[in-house]
């Protein structure tokens, strides 16, 4: 039964990947929500302008050498004239200053950081070039790219920036709101419904921008729970030889200085944490999936898929990448 959940997780994250469920016109929550309405609104204003000033265009074309042509049944050269102000001058007016009253109201609703005691937990998420760290304040928790939280209830999420600017983006949760080095911003993480929500990276920060996923997991508070106290847990010490091997070669090898992996002395901060990357589905911030292959790949040769990042290729024999890799797969 546990194992069906993550196969559905897996499967929605890898479904997630193709681009599905991440649209602003789909929300899941009450923020997004607002924002989606707005958009909504402003769409139909525009189309009420568009159509109308479209609609006396043809007339005008319809009329022209011929001003004596009637406009439409009886209505004459002034009652033209009247509609060309009104569709050209009038109807726009009031449709900016209804849409600007409306998105004021939105944006003082939407901007604002969730109030101190009004949200059940806090987590600190940190932008980097390219992935994201998740913490858990209060419990050790850490993991990265894919951000657990409790459906139905209130988060405060804290934004920072290891580096440069990052923009933290799950459309069906929220607006965006930067990471700015220096200068932390909160924004409520908040899934009516338990799924995976996808976002995105929306400032350019370098040449792997545009693989800076993540995804917002909403779970039941049951399983929410579960997951946290094992991301919570250090690493379970691997049984087998060439987990064992791997785990020595992981240590004694360059992987331990950018890395870290609780309960071992893997203790580096410049990539993500790796404690438990075999419960995560992805790697490098979404750019391709967490299976064996993939993982061999990314470690014999990163730079291949994901120019610029800052993980380099490691010199290890065959034997010592599948001992690394059988060892990572235990990690949970
Ligand atoms: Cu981080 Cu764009």
């Amino acid at each position: 039964m546990r194992i069906g959940a993550a196969s559905a997780f897996a499967l929605a994250i890898a479904l997630a990947g193709c681009g599905a469920g991440q649209s602003t016109l789909d929300p899941q929550s009450r923020p997004a929500r607002e924002i989606a309405d707005l958009w909504w609104w402003m769409l139909a204003a525009a189309a009420f302008v568009l159509i109308g000033a479209l609609v006396l265009l043809f007339i005008g074309w319809r009329r022209r050498d011929r001003p004596g042509l009637p406009v439409v049944g009886n209505l004459g050269e002034r009652g033209f004239n009247g509609l060309v102000v009104l569709f050209g001058m009038i109807v726009p007016l009031l449709a900016l200053v209804v849409v600007f009253v409306a998105a004021n109201f939105s944006v003082a609703s939407v901007t604002e950081a969730p109030a101190p005691g009004s949200t059940a937990m806090t987590i600190v998420i940190t932008g980097n070039q390219w992935f994201w760290d998740i913490h858990y304040p209060g419990s050790g928790a850490v993991t990265a790219n894919e951000i657990h939280i409790p459906v139905g209830t209130r988060v405060d999420a804290v934004l920072r920036s290891a580096d440069v600017i990052h923009s933290f983006w799950v459309p069906q949760l929220n607006r965006k709101a930067d990471m700015v080095p220096g200068h932390p911003n909160r924004i409520l993480l908040y899934a009516d419904h338990p799924g995976v929500y996808r976002g995105q990276c929306a400032e350019f920060c370098g040449l792997q921008h545009a693989n800076m996923a993540t995804t917002v997991i909403a779970q039941p508070p049951a399983q929410f729970r579960a997951w946290l106290a094992n991301a919570a847990r250090p690493r379970i010490a691997p049984t087998g030889a060439q987990q064992q091997r791997g785990e020595q070669v992981f240590l004694s090898e360059r992987c331990a200085s950018c890395h870290t992996i609780r309960g071992t002395s893997a203790r580096g901060t410049i990539g993500p944490d790796l404690t438990h990357l075999a419960s995560r589905s992805t790697l490098a911030a979404l750019t391709i999936p967490n299976t064996r292959h993939e993982l061999e790949r990314w470690i014999a040769d990163p730079q291949k898929i994901k120019p610029g990042a800052k993980m380099p290729s490691v010199d290890l024999s065959t034997s010592e990448r599948d001992a690394v890799v059988a060892y990572l797969e235990t990690l949970r």
